[in-house]
């Protein structure tokens, strides 16, 4: 049987909806809305605005004004942390990103998904974690359950759908290592195979 999305309820899940009332979430939708048509506000002023609605923000944060994020009560953002233009932080989950982490433009992190072929189309979210010191590059999309451990790079336009281990950068889609940094001997090790 094929989607039948007649009674679909797209409140993602009953336990995300229950965390916080209606009226917070609307009031969050028109605060965002205002944010997203001011992008002269300057890049540290909207986590200011965030921690109003329970964001924990680090010190020195810096968003773009028309980051777009979903459900900001499940984000958590560490101290000099960047997240450029036009991101779209789908927290349905719980988002954790840690310290001196750099996100290019346009990337995604989506951690609702659902499961292929059931008709109910029953929404499902898991964590995503990125560690200290992580770079991602622009266009890219990160899914649930995915943790990009500490120093990793994300090459642009990757999908990253499974852990990437520290010091590791990985591109493609789906993302594969492509070289290691040792940081203790300082060298890179080459670990892809040119086509
Ligand atoms: C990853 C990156 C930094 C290059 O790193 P690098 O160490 O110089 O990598 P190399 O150029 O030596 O590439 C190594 C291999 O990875 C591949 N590769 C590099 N970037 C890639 C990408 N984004 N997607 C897929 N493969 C990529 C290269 O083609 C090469 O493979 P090949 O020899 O088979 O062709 C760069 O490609 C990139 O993605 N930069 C991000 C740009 C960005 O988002 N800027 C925003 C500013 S914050």
């Amino acid at each position: 049987m094929s989607l039948d999305l007649s009674n679909y309820d797209d409140t993602y899940t009953e336990e995300l909806e229950c965390q916080r009332s209606r009226l917070s979430r609307y009031l969050w939708h028109i605060t965002q809305l205002t944010i997203r048509s001011f992008p002269v506000i300057p890049g540290k002023l909207y986590p200011k605005i965030l921690k109003l609605f329970r964001t924990k923000v680090g010190k020195n944060v810096i968003i773009r004004p028309n980051v777009n994020i979903l459900y900001p009560f499940n984000l958590e953002v560490g101290d000099n942390s960047r997240i450029e233009a036009e991101c779209f932080l789908g927290c349905c989950a719980p988002v954790k990103i840690g310290r001196n982490v750099s996100i290019a433009p346009r990337t995604m992190i989506m951690n609702c998904t659902h499961r292929p072929f059931d008709p109910k189309f029953t929404a499902m979210a898991d964590p995503t974690t990125i560690e200290d010191g992580v770079w991602v590059g622009c266009h890219c999309t990160i899914l649930g359950g995915v943790t990009i451990h500490q120093g990793a790079v994300v090459a642009a336009g990757s999908v990253v759908n499974k852990d990437v281990p520290p010091f590791t950068l990985v591109a493609g889609v789906p993302a594969k290592p492509i070289k290691r940094f040792d940081p203790r001997k300082k060298e890179i090790i080459d670990l892809h195979v040119a086509v």
